[in-house]
């Protein structure tokens, strides 16, 4: 039985990977996630009760906690997800970005190579995956894709922050000999994200009848992948992924913003309120150094793991959607939380 820590398993995409490991295999999840605005409890109401699962409200970056966690605990994989993790909120302030990215990642590093470290070297069969982004490339032109050697070069507080977390897991495995491997994803949507992302914050917009904030032009474009997708590959790539190495993952979804708005207010106003129309679409003031275009080749993933996405953007989309829809006490919980304040900042009303 593989024991698992896993770091932010209470925010979107932690939650999705515990809630499917747990499903898929007979594993031991401890979850690390100190429960700031974005980490949520009811995400994993699924798995609460589960005598496999354990919770632990914590920061990554307290050493005294970690470094007891690690004396206690024998983990064979560290799925490290805990992160700052907005754009707009790097760009208003960066402190926290360097605190938790970074200095939270050195903290699990050196707890991780301490653990798994003795006289005969390291332990056979440990894995450190540190869940990355394809932000970390950069701005991208027409018709080209990030590969996994295309030089990294973040341009907003949030990416560069995980390129710097990133260069230092790459440091401990090349330094250390820390087993590791890097996973640089694009854009994720699904069920539990929290809605200052664009596809949640749509539709939670919609239900509430106000503007649909589309920055600049809309014409940017994301490469969008349904979560549980990502959560596959990670499955893979710890299992067969080889040591050391980076995967990108993606699913050759791209979209600009304004596909994403349309196919929002079309399917909510077809399926659930004719008052939702394109008319909620606004224009406002585009991001500071806004990357306009990332797109991931995830030919590496296909050829050496084998994986393949199995969700349609199409088909993703309405099931997001739909689950929003069905989750709208869980919308409000957030809406009347901190959320209030930052939209406030950011969008005035
Ligand atoms: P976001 O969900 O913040 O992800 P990221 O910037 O990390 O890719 O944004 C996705 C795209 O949507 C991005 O091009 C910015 C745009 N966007 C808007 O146009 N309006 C919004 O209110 C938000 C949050 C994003």
């Amino acid at each position: 039985m593989k024991r698992y820590l896993v770091t932010g398993g209470a925010g979107f995409i932690g939650s999705n990977f515990i809630k499917y490991i747990m499903q898929k295999q007979d594993v031991v999840v401890v979850n690390i996630d100190n429960l700031e605005y974005s980490g949520n409890l009811e995400n994993l109401k699924e798995v609460e009760n589960n005598s496999r699962y354990r919770f632990i409200h914590g920061d990554i970056c307290n050493k005294e906690l970690v470094e007891e966690l690690f004396k206690r605990e024998e983990f064979d994989y560290i799925v490290h997800f805990a992160a700052m993790t907005h754009v707009d909120r790097s760009i208003e302030n960066v402190e926290p970005f360097i605190r938790v990215n970074i200095s939270g990642t050195y903290n699990l590093l050196e707890n991780a190579r301490k653990a798994w470290f003795n006289e005969k070297g390291y332990m056979e069969e440990k894995k450190f995956l540190y869940v990355s982004t394809d932000e970390v490339y950069g701005d991208l032109g027409e018709g080209e894709y990030f590969t996994e050697t295309t030089p990294i070069a973040p341009r907003n507080p949030y990416s560069a922050s995980k390129a710097g977390a990133e260069l230092m897991v790459r440091a401990y495995s090349e330094t250390y000999k820390l087993p590791i491997n890097i996973t640089r994803c694009s854009n994720n949507y699904g069920p539990n994200q929290f809605p200052e992302k664009l596809i949640p914050l749509l539709v939670n917009n919609c239900i509430n009848k106000k503007p649909l904030p589309i920055y600049g032009d809309g014409k940017s474009v994301r490469d969008w992948l349904f979560v549980k997708d990502h959560c596959t590959a990670i499955e893979i790539i710890l299992e067969k992924g080889k040591v050391g190495e980076v995967y990108n993952i993606g699913g050759h979804n791209e979209k600009t913003t304004l596909d994403i708005a349309y196919m929002v207010v079309d399917y909510i106003n077809k399926k659930y309120d004719k008052k939702v129309t394109r008319k909620l679409i606004t224009y406002v003031a585009d991001r500071k150094g806004h990357d306009r275009r990332y797109a991931i080749s995830p030919a590496k993933m296909i050829k050496e793991l084998n994986w393949f996405p199995s969700i349609t953007f199409e088909e993703g989309i309405k099931l997001t959607i739909d689950w929003y829809m069905n989750h709208q006490e869980w919308l409000e919980n957030i809406v009347n939380g901190e959320y209030k304040e930052y939209y406030k900042r950011r969008y005035g009303n």
